[in-house]
């Protein structure tokens, strides 16, 4: 049946889970907007150069992880491996280039071509935010509170946070030289992947997961001491605002995440209901270069896997959503009565109302255990009789109660019945 499953990495999300997804959604916008976010959306694909540039050629994602192809007329276009970036080719032609801050969050699919596992897909969705324009400690601290009020919110408790400073790009002359001199003399201990690392693009060492190159990470000396006093200073005021903020964090100096354009704070929250892909989101400050544009775009932000929020919630056994049933189940015994149904159901669910009814033949017995399968609270009986006298029964389902209502009255008064405003 491969014809019939959706390409590895992916997958169809049916209403019972799709609830639950409506639920991240609408409680990350109910949470950023309280912090003045408003909602971007931007195409799921961009130019190449976007991301090529934007994250930076030697980071994994660009090299082996995009989807890319061409248009009709030769241009290379890519599948969104992440949010950052098409915010920022958005916003170029904003005020944001001239300091005015701007605050955005964006939900969708992201794809990437990994190896599929538990909580890693080739197309996962993110839920991330940008806050773009201005450069302050504070802000970053702000958006790191931020992304733990909406954890908070969704019931995950217990998630760690993990922050470290990648400092200036000036800064990495110093420190990564600092950095080169040490792994040069360990270079035999590490996997083959670090000893191109060590050529390409030297941070990624640290965050090596193989023991060798572990046990000699754990030995590295302290980089950050060969950062300008400035970009120091910057971190210190991003942990005083967190303590002042209540918010706990770990400093690890082995984070440095995947992506060039982070300068300054970066952090990750990870959480021990995951396994093995922990990282339930991540982000950091950046400065961002888009093609042809001699300036980068800065900002802070983050992007949490929303597969993943699931999964934590499910290792947690945070509640899921009840189903949204009927408020009113139409019984109809012969072909007028169910022709009147359907018009009266057009009549409630433009009232507001959520109902379901039988549109075939069916007996009265079948009619009313669908009813109360149903989970209506009211049911709408009705046979000829009752439509020659211009009335129908509404049966409340809980206590078995009936009364006669005039068909003019049926949807006021049910409208009534579902707002809880009456009893029958
Ligand atoms: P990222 O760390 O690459 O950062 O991704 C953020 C989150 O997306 C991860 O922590 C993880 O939860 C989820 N994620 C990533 N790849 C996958 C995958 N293959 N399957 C399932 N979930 C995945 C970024 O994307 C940055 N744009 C975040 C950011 C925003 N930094 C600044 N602003």
């Amino acid at each position: 049946m491969a014809g019939f499953s959706p390409p590895p990495g992916t997958a169809d999300i049916f209403p019972e889970e799709a609830r639950r997804w409506r639920q991240l959604e609408n409680t990350a916008a109910a949470v950023f907007s309280r912090y003045g976010y408003g909602e971007l959306r931007t195409p799921m694909f961009e130019y190449t150069e976007v991301f090529q540039r934007g994250l930076g050629d030697d980071t994994e994602v660009v090299q082996k992880e995009m989807y890319t192809f061409h248009d009709r007329g030769g241009r290379s276009l890519t599948l969104r491996p992440e949010g950052t970036a098409g915010v920022m080719r958005a916003l170029l032609n904003t005020e944001v280039m001239n300091g005015v801050e701007q605050r955005v969050y964006y939900i969708g699919s992201m794809f990437r071509g990994e190896r599929p596992s538990a909580g890693r897909r080739r197309e996962f969705h993110q839920i991330g935010v940008e806050n773009v324009g201005r450069i302050a400690p504070e802000l970053d601290a702000e958006c790191i509170a931020m992304l733990m009020h909406f954890l908070e919110e969704l019931g995950i408790t217990g998630a760690e946070l993990r922050l470290n400073t990648r400092g200036v790009m000036a800064d990495r002359g110093p420190a990564g030289e600092l950095l080169r001199n040490y792994f040069a003399a360990h270079l035999d201990a590490m996997c083959p992947d670090c000893r191109t690392r060590f050529e390409r693009n030297i941070w990624r060492i640290l965050d090596c997961k193989q023991p060798g190159c572990r046990a000699v990470v754990e030995q590295v000396p302290d980089y950050v001491a060969a950062y300008s006093a400035e970009s120091r200073a910057y971190f210190e005021r991003v942990l005083a605002a967190l303590d002042s903020l209540g918010v706990p964090y770990l400093v690890d100096r082995f984070l440095v995440r995947g992506l060039d354009y982070y300068v300054h704070t970066v952090f990750e929250i990870t959480h021990s209901g995951l396994g093995g892909q922990n990282a339930i989101a991540g982000g950091g400050r950046y400065e961002l270069f888009l093609p042809e544009v001699s300036r980068p775009a800065i900002g802070v932000g983050f992007a949490a896997g929303m597969e993943r929020l699931l999964l934590v919630q499910d290792a947690l056994k945070v509640g899921v959503p009840a189903p949204a049933s009927a408020a009113v189940y139409l019984v109809g015994l012969g072909a007028a009565a169910r022709l009147a149904n359907l018009k009266l159901a057009g009549e409630l669910r433009h009232r507001g109302v959520a109902v379901a009814l039988e549109v075939e033949e069916k007996s009265f017995k079948s009619q009313l255990r669908s009813a109360n399968k149903s989970g209506a609270r009211w049911a709408v009986i009705r046979g000829e009789d009752e439509l020659n006298r211009q009335v129908a029964v509404i049966k409340d389902l809980a206590d078995g109660t009936q009364t006669e209502v005039a068909a003019p009255d049926l949807g006021r008064r049910l409208e009534e019945l579902s707002n809880g405003a009456g009893q029958c």
